[in-house]
């Protein structure tokens, strides 16, 4: 048995964060942002809407275009950096707001990797013959926990979601394999200091920023671009499968280079390669389901697809799909 994919859905929200807004809060400009990340605009949600609202559009749009009740989902995984709170978890608000009644749902943190996570785990119940439909949603709203006084930040984020709808089937497509890494040596440069149980939220912690994102930029650059290349040419390895036989790659939405470098790593031209950055920045747990989406009406029944993704913790992997169906048909 195994776990196939037979829906997509993203959403993002309607505000958009030009490189031409940002350069008036913070001392960068377009050119810059362009050429060291890709990125030229990111979406925002309201103050006050929470990442729920998103993985909730996500979930009732699957539903609506599977034709399926939501009672009828088993599970909702939800994965996600930037909760509604801390708890009760983010995939429980969904499931109550989209009627999933039946449905038990738990969130995955695992930062830009946490899609990969929860796609992988969430194929496990269905490969099991335990459960017959789960969702795996990837949602964060970034621009909740981003500093937009710091311009090594500020420009890279934004707010998205995407998620999935797996089904079994007896045929030979679905997930076909995935192999992830943790390495939690790399915390320390790129983690959210404060608001967890090591430094509780104090008007300290406040005061010194402590509760956006710190990154290091360049060592985090560089172990994403070893991370994602290796772990792509792995998986192809693995699976015996050369530049030609994949059709496309589904690259995390980081920066521009790392995809770039991963693409070369795998043979792939760059026509074979999903890239939405340049709309939406970083959504982080969001990118990957994002591009799903939007690159769904080209994807055929049988596409060898390569996701792949590398994020804090560190955490970073890759996952090996036959892709299920032909759309509209
Ligand atoms: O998805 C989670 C994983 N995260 C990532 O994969 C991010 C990985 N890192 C990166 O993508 C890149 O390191 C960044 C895009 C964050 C930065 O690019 P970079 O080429 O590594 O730049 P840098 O940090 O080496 O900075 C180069 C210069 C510095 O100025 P000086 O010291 O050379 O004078 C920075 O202060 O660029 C400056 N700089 C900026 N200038 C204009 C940094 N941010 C900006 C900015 N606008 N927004």
């Amino acid at each position: 048995m195994n776990a196939l994919i037979t829906t997509v859905s993203g959403y993002v929200p309607p505000k958009v964060l030009s490189n031409k807004d940002l350069e008036k809060l913070v001392d960068t400009n377009d050119e810059w942002i362009k050429s060291r990340t890709g990125i030229s605009e990111r979406r925002l949600l309201e103050d006050g809407e929470g990442t729920s609202v998103m993985g909730i559009e996500v979930v009732k749009s699957i539903c609506e275009k599977r034709g399926i009740d939501p009672t009828d989902i088993d599970l909702i995984i939800c994965a996600t950096v930037t909760p509604d709170y801390q708890f009760p978890s983010t995939a429980n608000i969904i499931a109550d707001k989209a009627g999933a009644t039946n449905a038990w749902s738990f969130d995955i943190n695992a930062a830009c990797s946490g899609f990969l996570y929860a796609l992988t785990t969430g194929s496990q119940f269905i490969e099991t013959g335990k459960y017959k439909k789960v969702i795996v949603v990837g949602a964060d709203k970034m621009s909740s926990i981003i500093d937009y006084t710091d311009r090594t930040t500020c420009v890279l984020f934004g707010d998205g979601a995407g998620g999935v709808l797996l089904e079994p089937t007896d045929e030979n497509i679905g997930i076909m394999d995935s192999i992830l890494y943790t390495d939690g040596a790399g915390q320390k440069h790129l983690y959210q200091k404060a608001g967890g149980s090591v430094k509780p939220s104090s008007i300290e912690s406040v005061e010194a920023k402590e509760h956006f994102v710190y990154q290091e930029g360049q060592p985090v650059f560089k172990a994403a671009v070893m991370g994602m290349a290796d772990v792509s040419e792995e998986i192809m390895k693995k699976n015996n499968l050369s530049s030609d036989d994949v059709a496309w790659l589904v690259p995390h939405q980081a920066n521009l280079r790392i995809i770039d470098a991963t693409a070369r790593r795998m043979g792939l031209n760059k026509d074979k390669v999903m890239i939405n950055i340049d709309k939406y920045g970083n959504t982080t747990a969001g990118t990957i389901p994002l591009c799903l989406w939007e690159w769904e009406k080209e994807l055929k029944k049988g596409d060898n697809i390569i996701l792949a993704t590398f994020g804090g913790g560190f955490t970073w992997g890759a996952c090996y799909l036959k892709w299920g169906y032909n759309y509209n048909e």
